[in-house]
């Protein structure tokens, strides 16, 4: 994992637990498969006592649990129904951490990530990720490079119109011109799930946030039609009895290392008095959640009954991954430096203490430095609704 502290050792393991997953996600888990061959010749070494990393603590205290973790997770990727396979060129421009970024973006949506090299695999592998994905996106390898041109020529005699693609640009020298290449996809039928990510200076925090939104619109186009089946499945009386529980009406403003987002939220609940806390269940799959990490701070505004259908109506359009969610509203800075809506009956600066994983949401719990309301009489919206499998 990219942690540093002065422990040699995996001794907290609470400290360790988002930056292990982290890697995991964006590092590993496109390359299950190999994983697990490696971690089954691992097990044929017998009784081991430390993982020497190259960065990141030994693992020594926790040793059981954190090879657990591993095994886990890999054979639910290697397992996933739906796999999207991501070729680029690793060792070129930014390639790796943008294909990280987008690899854990689609993984938000329960959609499986492989990763392969487009200059060192084999072609006959390439094709064989090719014919099973049903989703590619590729990152603009070197144009001079005749392996990684083999390998598209390669991809663009296998790709079926069933398939979707999404293609980025790496910051490198010289990539590969990205309209002749999407030309040549849209041509054989295949559909875009993201528009074309270009690059015009280095990436930055934006630039990973945007290619992790694209992923993750790449895996939700993917499981669109099974999760409305599962959703269509469920006993109809249980649904309209959960549909009893009602809630108010939020919205979520949060700004980061420079990069906004905002989310409209219902299951919010007070969950505490000392301190004020409340908690927030937030799909897996949203573009927020990057923003909503253990530490990072946000404001809830409180929607007012009667007047909250522009607000309302605003958050809930759909943008382009990277576009700016607050243009034509008015806000104000909180203290916390993240947005307070004008329009709203009332705000709080909170911060988010800690998450427990709840199948396909996640739930946080969070804690409130400071707040306003803006009328005294104004009452909070109200959210009734008649059956419990949406929001
Ligand atoms: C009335 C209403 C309440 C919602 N409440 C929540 C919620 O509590 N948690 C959540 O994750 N999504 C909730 N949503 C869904 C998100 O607001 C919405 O789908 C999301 O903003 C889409 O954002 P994204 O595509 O950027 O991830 C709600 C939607 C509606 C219509």
């Amino acid at each position: 994992m990219h942690y540093c502290s002065d422990s040699t050792f995996d001794d907290n393991l609470e400290a360790i637990e988002a930056d292990f997953r982290f890697y995991y996600d964006c590092l590993m888990g496109p390359n299950a498969r190999s994983l697990l061959n490696a971690m089954k010749k691992m097990g044929e070494l017998g009784n081991i006592r430390i993982i020497a990393n190259g960065h990141g603590p030994l693992l020594y205290h926790n040793l059981e649990l954190l090879r657990e973790c591993y095994q886990n997770w890999s054979h639910k990727q290697a397992k996933a129904e739906t796999v999207v396979a991501i070729y680029c060129a690793t060792d070129y421009g930014y390639a790796d951490r943008l294909a990280a970024a987008v690899a854990q973006g689609v993984q938000k949506t329960g959609v499986g990530v492989e990763m392969i090299d487009l200059t060192t695999a084999d072609i006959q592998e390439i094709q064989e990720l090719a014919g099973r994905a049903a989703g590619i996106i590729i990152g603009m390898p070197p144009s001079a490079n005749v392996a990684a041109q083999a390998a598209i020529s390669s991809l663009l005699a296998i790709v079926k119109d069933k398939q979707v693609i999404g293609l980025f640009e790496c910051y490198g020298e010289d990539d590969e011109p990205i309209d002749l290449l999407r030309r040549k996809f849209i041509d054989l039928g295949v559909k875009e799930a993201f528009p074309a990510v270009r690059l015009k200076e280095a990436p930055n925090a934006a630039t990973y946030q945007l290619l992790q939104e694209a992923g993750t619109d790449m895996g939700q186009l993917l499981v669109r039609e099974r999760n409305i089946k599962q959703i269509k499945s469920l006993d109809v009386n249980m649904e309209k009895a959960l549909g009893r529980i009602s809630s108010g009406l939020y919205i979520i403003t949060t700004q980061k290392s420079g990069v906004n987002g905002a989310m409209l939220a219902s299951w919010v609940a007070q969950a505490s008095l000392q301190p004020l806390g409340f908690t927030v269940a937030i799909a897996k799959d949203r573009a927020i959640d990057s923003l909503m990490q253990e530490g990072d701070r946000f404001v809830l505004n409180v929607l007012e009954e009667g007047n909250y259908q522009e607000l309302k109506k605003h958050f809930l359009k759909r943008l382009y991954p990277g576009a700016d969610r607050f243009a034509g509203v008015k806000t104000q800075t909180a203290h916390n430096g993240c947005p307070i809506l004008t329009d709203a009956l009332a705000y709080m600066e909170c911060e988010v203490v800690s998450t427990m994983e709840c199948s396909d949401h996640w739930l946080l719990y969070c804690t409130v430095q400071d707040g306003r309301v803006s009328k005294p009489n104004g009452l909070t919206a109200v959210r009734h609704r008649k059956v419990g499998n949406y929001y």
